[in-house]
């Protein structure tokens, strides 16, 4: 079986990826109606997190729980990782022993470099460029309250950060409209995604940006690693926050999604992320469904 990276969402196809939340969503109705499966059984997911996490951590230990199989949570506290063991090694000694492993770290080329070392699949948990599993979750939350986000309008508020980066390449590949409305000096990063393409505008202006949105996005103003940051982009970013004033530019069917953690008050309204066209809990509950369909994409070539 060729081994299947995931570390952006480059690395599926349209097809691959639609398949993917389609399954999803199939595995969701299955486990409500108390199917069980075990596809994963004997298998090991190793999660190696330099970073905190309360979902993505759940989520994948949950996923390879109900599919038969398990999740080794790994720390740089606690694993020689923290002590100067190169993570080239790292990968090439995990490929010896579990089937796939899950990396939240800081820079992504350090992601780049684990696979390139590990004969087992290796999945982007989180970088400082992307979060391309929050991706696989959003999709399938917009698919099942308005269906495709082909020919939609995305509008993205605040940092051009790692999310911002793999909203650009999801509407690159689905073919969907993005307007990131950015102060200048955090526009996203032309060296990790494609700016130059018609669907996607960059702005300072979060009013023009949101203006008829059939999705509205926004996520932290500081990131993990930026805490020191945190006093100055609250004041810089003001504008930028998710208010129900904005929400009312979008299209009137508008849905409002964040990745969580949140801080209301900041980035988004309480009247927002707890008002009517947030769908943030359903979100963050499909990180599961959407994980359980990649590691099955993974580990059983999409078997299923
Ligand atoms: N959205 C997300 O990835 O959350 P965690 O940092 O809690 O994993
Ligand atoms: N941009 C945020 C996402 C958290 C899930 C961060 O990197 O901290």
């Amino acid at each position: 079986m060729t081994i299947r990276h995931f570390l952006t969402l480059n690395d599926f196809s349209l097809d691959e990826l639609v398949a993917l939340v389609e399954h999803a969503i199939r595995l969701k109705r299955d486990l409500k109606q108390g199917k069980t499966r075990q596809t994963l059984a004997g298998k090991t997911l190793a999660m190696i997190f330099e970073k905190s996490s309360t979902r993505t951590r759940v989520s994948f230990e949950t996923a390879m729980n109900q599919l038969g199989g398990m999740a080794i949570f790994l720390s740089p506290h606690d694993t020689q990782l923290g002590r100067g063991e190169p993570m080239e090694d790292t990968a090439r000694v995990l490929s010896k022993m579990v089937d796939a492993v899950m990396v939240r770290t800081f820079e992504h080329d350090k992601l780049v470099r684990f696979a390139g070392h590990a004969d087992i699949p290796v999945i982007n948990g989180l970088s400082d460029s992307y979060h391309p599993c929050q991706l696989l979750a959003d999709i399938q939350t917009y698919m099942e309250y308005r269906g495709s986000l082909t020919g939609c309008t995305v509008a993205w508020l605040g940092d051009g950060n790692n999310m911002c980066h793999s909203y650009i390449n999801a509407a690159h590949l689905l073919g969907f409209r993005i307007n990131v409305a950015c102060p200048d000096q955090y526009r996203p990063d032309p060296g990790a995604v494609d700016l130059d393409r018609d669907n996607v505008l960059i702005t300072s202006d979060p009013e023009a940006a949101v203006s008829g949105a059939d999705l509205v996005v926004t996520d932290v103003w500081a990131s993990m690693g930026q805490e020191a940051e945190e006093a100055d982009r609250r004041a810089i970013f003001a504008p930028y926050q998710a208010s129900q004033r904005l929400m009312s530019l979008a299209d009137k069917d508008a849905l409002f999604m964040h990745c969580l953690p949140a801080h209301r008050g900041d980035e988004v309204a309480a009247g927002v992320i707890d008002g009517p066209q947030s769908v943030v809990w359903e979100e963050a509950g499909n990180r599961l469904h959407a994980q359980k369909a990649l590691l099955e994409f993974l580990l059983i070539n999409g078997e299923w």
